[in-house]
């Protein structure tokens, strides 16, 4: 794949700035840390689905969205982000993604609709804190065995890079997959299914 030269350890922790626009047209400019509730943004949080361009998501970056109050991940998977993920299951609580809280296109090993595009509701599982996003490899503060995920600070729950829920964390279930679909190449829609469940 075309990602094989990235190196892991030196994966910058790249959030990008966001470009949202309503189901109706309505555009409204965010970024991770300022979120302007304009008309268009209120309607977003009363439930319009979210339409998010990830044409300019590079490998390795995570992008923040709002949809219905509450932040959505999509992170771009590098091959070697993807690679690590088989070999983590017999440290996971549901590595097949079974428990009866995902949209069917979840339960694959990836948890996602197309393998390298993973999309995710940003609230830990446990009592709701946004987790942080931490991609590198073997960081000092998470041990020689991380291959990248998240981490909750509020009581130490980790994710992978596929949002599932490690063992002997207080965190219960897999990070949220929200109904989303792909409208085209580099565009998806959160908040709906697109027909596909
Ligand atoms: S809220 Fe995340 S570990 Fe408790």
């Amino acid at each position: 794949m075309a990602n094989s030269g990235v190196d892991v350890k030196r994966r910058r922790f790249l959030v990008a700035s966001t470009s949202v626009v309503g189901a109706a047209g309505a555009a409204a400019l965010v970024t991770p840390f300022l979120y302007s509730m304009s008309p268009s943004a209120r309607a977003l949080a009363a439930g319009a689905p979210v339409e998010v361009d990830i044409s300019k998501l590079e490998p390795g970056m995570l992008q923040l969205v709002m949809w219905r109050g509450k932040p959505v991940w999509v992170v771009n998977r590098t091959e070697e982000m993807l690679a690590a993920l088989p070999g983590l299951d017999n440290r996971l609580k549901d590595p097949k993604s079974e428990m009866p809280q995902q949209p069917e296109y979840a339960k694959n090993e990836y948890r996602s609709r197309e393998a390298k595009y993973l999309v995710l509701v940003g609230i830990c599982t446990h009592l709701g804190c946004s987790p942080t996003y931490r991609p590198e490899v073997a960081p000092a503060d998470l041990g020689a065995d991380w291959k990248g995920g998240w981490y909750c600070a509020c009581h130490g729950s980790r994710f992978d890079l596929a949002g599932r829920v490690f063992k002997n964390v207080p965190a219960g279930a897999n990070l949220e997959v929200p109904p989303y679909y792909f409208e085209d190449e580099h565009t998806i829609l959160i908040g709906e299914n697109g027909g596909a469940a």
